[in-house]
């Protein structure tokens, strides 16, 4: 039945626009052409929290490049204002925000909608990974706890409920939530657990929110990226690789840590491409999403990593 109706609409199809008619050639070119010169963000206007490095950095070139405005929200003012000014003081601002004063928050998303007139997409991607070499349990520093929830989960939820202020009155946005995989299954020693909890704490506002969010036109999802050599990536695993370069940790962490998807690596524009997608109108029906961008880690247990490399 399926195979009958799949022939029909084959054959309808060939007669439209056949292989051999001039039209074929034409429709297929053109439509190469148009997604390759398709701007996926014309027009929207996206805060970027962490904007200044790594990820976020990434992610505000692949939305300037995509015809975003961008404003990126940082503490690292030096590297923020560098950022900006690469990809064009029409197109990015950078401005001072600490994502644990919930009042910075606010006047970022703000200063997007005096600039710009709207706030299109959200993507609340700043984090802090905790320490790297956590203490036995029994040793557990509660402060530190404190200040991972500040800025990872505290952080989120503040750039959430800003993000709606302005975009429930519109009907319409994107907001997207950097999580982990920490937050989704136990990564061991090589994370402090207060890291992990953090990143669940992600995913639950994402699933927490999202249904009265879809409710008002704005979606919510979640980002999960494997292990990517961002500054503060090479940073954390440093600790536990003495006497090692960074770019010898760079080498480490893309053929060892999470090399699952043979003759490729994790890079931080694989997860801005995933951002991209969320927040365009492609996803226009997907909220309460979490977009994992791990070659299979978190479903293989770095299982298929392993087989891979012995190959
Ligand atoms: N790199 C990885 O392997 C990896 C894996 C999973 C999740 N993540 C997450 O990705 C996000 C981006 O991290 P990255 O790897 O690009 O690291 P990064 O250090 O290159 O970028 C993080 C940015 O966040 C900023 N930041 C930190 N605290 C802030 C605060 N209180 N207010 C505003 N900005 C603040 C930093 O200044 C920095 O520019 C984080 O949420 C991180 O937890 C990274």
């Amino acid at each position: 039945m399926f195979r009958a109706l799949q022939l029909v609409l084959r054959e309808k199809r060939s007669r439209i626009i056949g292989p051999g008619s001039p039209g074929f050639v034409v429709n297929a070119f053109s439509s190469a052409a148009s997604s390759q010169s398709q701007q996926r963000l014309a027009g929207k206007v996206a805060v970027i929290t962490g904007g200044a490095s790594g990820i976020g950095k990434a992610t505000a070139a692949e939305f300037v490049r995509n015809g975003a405005k961008v404003v990126i929200a940082d503490i690292q003012d030096d590297l923020g204002h560098a950022a900006a000014a690469e990809l064009g003081h029409g197109a990015a601002c950078y401005t001072r925000c600490d994502v644990t004063d919930e009042a910075q928050v606010a006047a970022a998303v703000d200063l997007a909608v005096a600039r710009h007139g709207r706030l299109d997409v959200m993507f609340n991607n700043a984090g802090v990974g905790g320490e790297p070499q956590p203490p036995p349990l029994g040793a557990t520093d509660l402060a530190g706890f404190d200040r991972v929830m500040a800025t990872n989960a505290r952080g989120v939820l503040a750039g959430l409920k800003h993000a709606a202020r302005v975009m429930v009155p519109r009907r319409s946005g994107s907001v997207i939530c950097t999580a982990s995989m920490a937050g989704m299954v136990g990564l061991g020693a090589m994370a402090d657990p207060s890291y992990g909890a953090s990143k669940a704490a992600v995913l639950g506002l994402v699933r927490a929110v999202a249904a009265e969010m879809a409710r008002s036109g704005v979606r919510v999802n979640a980002v999960t990226p494997g292990a990517v050599p961002t500054p503060a990536a090479i940073r954390s695993f440093a600790a536990w690789l003495p006497g090692k370069s960074d770019e010898e940790v760079r080498r480490i962490i893309e053929a060892d840590v999470n090399m699952v998807v043979a003759g490729t690596v994790l890079e931080a524009e694989d997860i801005a491409r995933a951002a991209l997608y969320l927040a365009s109108d492609e996803a226009k029906y997907v909220t309460g999403h979490n977009l994992v961008v791990d070659g299979g880690f978190s479903v293989t247990g770095g299982v298929a990593s392993r087989s891979t490399q012995s190959e």
